[in-house]
């Protein structure tokens, strides 16, 4: 499995196993699959509300020596409502303690954007704090005492722009390890990922896929249905592969890290293979001519009138 070398010489692999709405009653078992097929990177979040599942999980794989804690990668993410310093390390105990680890591999901050304690997704514009009252500068802080502090290995962001990645750089002592954000196909942001790699960032894609399983109230009625790309499609009868496949490899082959959300069985280790996928020039440029700037994840949840946020302040944009 390729690997990201970080500062330190730790190994990010490449292809993680996502766990954004894989349900309760069904994320362990995917966790299991996929650590038994060989998977060592396993992409968490509080807000996922399955941690503690995929805890069990972790803790029965490595007490019967399936694997061993140093050869897994586990990421975890600071939700909107932990911001607050004083409620960082707390947010990352309960992980850790659901999760049942006593360090994380990555821990990032899961959204530019703050809400009051408790509220987990905003209702009213004024359960809403914004950044400007709680900088993102002072939730980093608690970060890198976490890493001081051996509750993680590595820090990071997700869902930054370029520019808040380039002011977040500018004032903190580490780094950010990785940004992790949406990128497919129809959503190539070449200049971030750019800009990350010139800032030594590391970028992790979610949602390569399509994320076609997101929460109805998260759907447009007109959305593209990447997974039936037909140019993805005859790229895959080439490779005599499937299009998830190509997806997963031409993630790979721009150098950027993937998270494959899957809860199926034959679909996790399809997932895997892809990492043996090569494309050739001749795909990876036809596969340049399909970018079209659609997010699947606007992160609309967070705009409400009259708030501190809109699209166009969230991705430093339009
Ligand atoms: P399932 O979990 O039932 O396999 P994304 O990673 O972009 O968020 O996409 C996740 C969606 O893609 C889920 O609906 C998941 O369903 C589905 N999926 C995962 N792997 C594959 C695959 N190899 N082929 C088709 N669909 C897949």
């Amino acid at each position: 499995m390729r690997a990201f070398e970080l500062r330190n010489g730790d190994k990010l692999p490449a292809l993680g196993l996502g766990t954004w709405k894989s349900a309760p009653g069904e994320v362990g078992a995917a966790v299991k699959e996929a650590i038994l097929l060989g998977y060592r990177h396993v992409d968490c979040a509080a807000i996922y509300a399955n941690e503690a599942e995929v805890g069990e999980t972790l803790a029965t794989c490595l007490t019967a020596g399936v694997t061993q804690r140093e050869q897994l990668w586990i990421t975890s993410k600071l939700w909107n409502d932990s911001h607050a310093p004083a409620d960082v390390i707390p947010a990352l105990k309960r992980t850790l303690s659901d999760l049942r680890l006593d360090y994380l591999d990555l821990y990032l901050i899961h959204w530019p954007v703050a809400t009051r304690k408790g509220v987990l997704v905003p209702r009213q514009p004024d359960e809403l704090i914004s950044l400007d009252e709680l900088p993102i500068a002072a939730t980093w802080a608690a970060l890198e005492r976490a890493v001081e502090l051996g509750l993680v290995r590595h820090i990071g962001v997700s869902n930054f722009s370029a520019t808040k990645l380039e002011r977040l750089c500018a004032t903190a002592r580490t780094r950010p390890a990785v940004n992790q954000v949406e990128l497919h196909p129809y959503l190539q942001q070449h200049a971030l990922v750019e800009r990350c790699r010139e800032l030594g960032v590391i970028v992790t894609a979610y949602s390569p896929l399509g994320s076609r399983d997101r929460p109805p109230a998260m759907r447009k009625d007109d959305e593209p249905l990447l997974l039936g790309d037909p140019v993805i499609a005859e790229i895959a009868r080439r490779h005599a592969a499937t299009p998830a496949q190509v997806l997963l490899a031409w993630a790979l082959a721009r150098d950027t890290a993937v998270l494959a959300k899957s809860v199926n069985r034959e679909r996790i280790a399809e997932n895997f293979e892809a990492t043996k996928l090569q494309l050739t020039p001749e795909d990876i440029k036809a596969i340049a001519a399909l970018d079209r700037q659609r997010r699947y994840v606007t992160g609309e949840f967070f705009t409400l009138p009259g708030g501190p946020y809109t699209l166009a302040s969230l991705w430093d944009e339009g």
